[in-house]
């Protein structure tokens, strides 16, 4: 694996990649890896000639009284990780790299609308600062498929609203989340929890296949939405939101449709967790 910071590294390699036409495939991460990101790799490795990861833990998409400083940065074990994992080029790219200017004043990215809902209004200014840097990032790397997790939802959904309207010419590939052995989506934020937290944190997955299973029995999206975040309550978090959208646009359901999407965000302490379900009903049912 060859490690590099600069632009005009990755450019140079993955030039001479592109010259052999080989496929480029790349996962952005911020690094702390885990099982979910490490899946994401093996994925990259199966649909591409060569695999490109970058870990930048990106200020830009973090608020004011976020935790970009406490942010766990472990790049040691992460750069063994993707060694073993047979990745080709790891892009450690620096802050004076990524905004050579300054991150208030770089030309964004902006998807209207659909970065304003769920996690957009609880996390006001994050899904810009995600998208400038991925355009940012692939323009870089010039990757001909990217991989991201559904754990992250609304980010993926996003990115390919971005890649459509600005014609990316990068296919987005989307995997299902990775998760503990209690259910709990692997998260590097979990290491936040103390061990009361970690314990009840597995009910925000039992709150979104409690609401998924009453959703598939017949019963009304508005009371599943609010029972859900009752039952998070009841758990000691306190719940941002608990919606059943429509898994290409995010649009608020109010009626039962075939795909539906049951998103959560909710704090445990100071801990922001999120998580969501993908709802598949049988025809006619
Ligand atoms: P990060 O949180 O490091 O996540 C990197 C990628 O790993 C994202 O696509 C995310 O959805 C995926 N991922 C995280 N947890 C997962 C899990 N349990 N199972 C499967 N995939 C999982 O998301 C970001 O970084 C940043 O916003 C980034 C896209 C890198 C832009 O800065």
């Amino acid at each position: 694996m060859q490690t590099v910071e600069n632009i005009a590294d990755v450019s140079g390699i993955v030039g001479d990649w592109k010259k052999q036409q080989l496929r480029v495939a790349f996962v952005p991460t911020m690094g702390n890896l885990h099982a979910g990101h490490l899946s994401l790799v093996e994925k990259a490795r199966s649909v591409a000639d060569k695999v490109v990861v970058s870990i930048y833990v990106n200020p830009m998409q973090f608020g004011e009284n976020e935790d970009f400083d406490s942010y766990p940065r472990t790049l040691d074990a992460d750069s063994g990780a993707l060694v073993d994992a047979g990745v080709d080029l790891l892009f450690l790219p620096t802050d004076e790299t990524m905004y050579p200017v300054s991150k208030k004043l770089t030309t964004q990215v902006y998807v209207p609308e659909i970065s304003e809902i769920l996690c957009g209004k609880g996390r006001p200014g994050h899904f810009l600062g995600v998208t400038t840097v991925v355009n940012k990032l692939f323009n870089i790397v010039r990757p001909d498929v990217a991989i991201f997790g559904q754990k992250d939802f609304q980010q993926v959904a996003i990115i390919r609203r971005m890649v459509a309207d600005l014609f990316m010419p990068i296919e987005i590939i989307a995997l299902p989340t990775m998760r503990e052995s209690d259910g709990l989506a692997m998260s590097s934020r979990n290491q936040y929890l103390n061990p009361a937290q970690r314990e009840a944190a597995s009910n925000i997955r039992r709150a979104l296949e409690l609401a998924s299973d009453a959703i598939k029995n017949g019963a009304d999206i508005a009371e599943e939405e609010a029972k859900a975040a009752e039952f998070l309550r009841s758990s000691g978090f306190e719940p941002e939101y608990v919606s059943f959208r429509d898994p290409l646009s995010l649009a608020q359901l109010f009626e039962v449709q075939n795909d539906m999407v049951v998103l959560v965000a909710a704090k445990l302490g100071v801990t922001r967790l999120i998580d969501n379900c993908l709802i598949t009903l049988r025809n006619g049912e």
